[in-house]
């Protein structure tokens, strides 16, 4: 018989927006005649970018004719012509990444969870709390010692090191996920410093960047001097240009990044996931890539803006009706998500369950990104505009009345 991971009977039973999902078709069993208004899951709603579906069409025009037809990409990594528009997108916000050291994939979630197989599961995790429910699983799954670091009103959600507690990989996120904050340059100092003198990897996760809008906040963790030798970055195209059904992102792992293995040799952390990727991975499609590609083109930011600009302003909505209410949020400013505490002091799921109940308006209760997020509740901006400009009228009328 074979034996079961047993550490996956220590998860939650379902994943959190699965969960979200049977709540919402339960509620709509009952009540057939609800106009559900979905803020829950962050995912886009805006159709793609003209030149991003040409460039696709091309993609697969390609693949129709023998002289240009592709079967797999011989280094796995995906194509130069993508790796290096991702490169020079580094460089046009002061990161130097090379295109050898990026790594295309099929979105940010699969490298996020897969990454762990590099790492000896002796290592002790730090987590910020509340956070992306992928980095705690992903440990979790392979019977890791976990450990968090505070987010919290007291610190705006920016939760930072404790340089009495050691940790050998640490997850950041920043703008985050779910709380909308974000970390200043000095900020991320401070953590690399942490890593440095904890010989620590951080794995970073930037897939929100492409909507900070304030001058000075790093789109990336190289912007910070120092963070080659110590992190990982992963940054996807679901939420910058539209592509959570198109699925393709790419990770970062610095040639300076560098571990000792257990007999004191060198070992470089890109050539050893490139060895993970290799036996595991086949790549992204080609068509794929080549829309990929078209993102990073001067028509191609400028039609992806033109959608991250309207979610910006679904996002200056949503917060305006807060601070109209006077509830407390963060977030909304560099992100899509607008993190609010519940009113009356409610707990996440309890204010989940009333406001589908009382509106119809599907949010994220904050609890299930960690403890901190409990009597937090999030909304993601990636709605169509009436819709959450109706949302709000229905959220109004809701605090009014409790
Ligand atoms: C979320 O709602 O947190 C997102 O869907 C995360 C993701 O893209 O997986």
């Amino acid at each position: 018989m074979p034996q079961l991971n047993e550490n996956f009977l220590k998860l939650e039973k379902n994943y959190l927006f699965i969960n979200i999902a049977k709540k919402i078709a339960a509620f709509k069993e009952s009540n057939p005649e609800a106009d559900i208004i979905r803020m829950g899951i962050g995912d886009v709603t805006l159709p793609i970018a003209p030149v991003v579906i040409d460039a696709m069409k091309k993609g697969c025009d390609e693949m129709g004719v023998k002289e240009t037809f592709k079967g797999y990409e011989d280094s796995g990594a995906g194509y130069d012509f993508l790796r290096e528009a991702v490169s020079g997108y580094y460089k046009s916000f002061g990161a130097d990444v090379s295109p050898d050291e990026i790594r295309i994939n099929d979105g940010a979630k699969a490298d996020c969870g897969n990454i762990v197989d590099i790492f000896g599961n002796d290592n002790v995790i730090l987590v910020t709390d509340p956070a992306y429910p992928v980095y705690v699983d992903s440990n979790l799954m392979c019977g890791r010692k976990i450990i968090y670091a505070d987010s919290n009103e007291e610190n705006g959600f920016a939760a930072m090191p404790d340089d009495s507690v050691h940790a050998d990989i640490i997850y950041l996120c920043s703008p985050n996920n779910p709380t909308g904050s974000v970390y200043t340059a000095d900020q991320l100092k401070v953590w690399i410093n942490y890593a440095k003198k904890n010989n620590a990897i951080i794995i970073y996760d930037s897939a929100y960047e492409a909507f900070i809008t304030e001058d000075g906040i790093p789109r990336s963790i190289y912007c910070v001097e120092g963070a080659k030798e110590v992190a990982i970055e992963m940054c996807s195209l679901s939420k910058t240009a539209g592509f959570t059904g198109m699925r393709c992102g790419y990770t970062v792992i610095p040639n300076d990044l560098i571990v000792k293995a257990s007999d004191g040799s060198d070992v470089s952390v890109a050539q050893l996931w490139g060895r993970r990727q290799g036996s595991k991975f086949n790549g992204v499609s080609y068509p794929v890539q080549c829309a990929a590609a078209a993102v990073f083109t001067e028509e191609g930011l400028k039609q992806i803006h033109e959608n991250i600009d309207y979610y910006q302003e679904n996002a200056r909505i949503i917060a305006d009706t807060m601070t109209e209410l006077g509830v407390k949020f963060t977030g909304g400013v560099n992100s899509p998500y607008i993190w609010f505490k519940c009113p009356n002091d409610m707990d996440s799921w309890e204010f989940f369950d009333l406001m589908l109940n009382k509106t119809a308006v599907v949010g994220t209760p904050g609890s299930g990104f960690g403890k901190n997020g409990n009597g937090w509740f999030r909304l993601t901006a990636f709605g169509d505009r009436q819709r959450t400009a109706e949302a709000m009228e229905r959220f109004k009328e809701l605090v009014k009345s409790i």
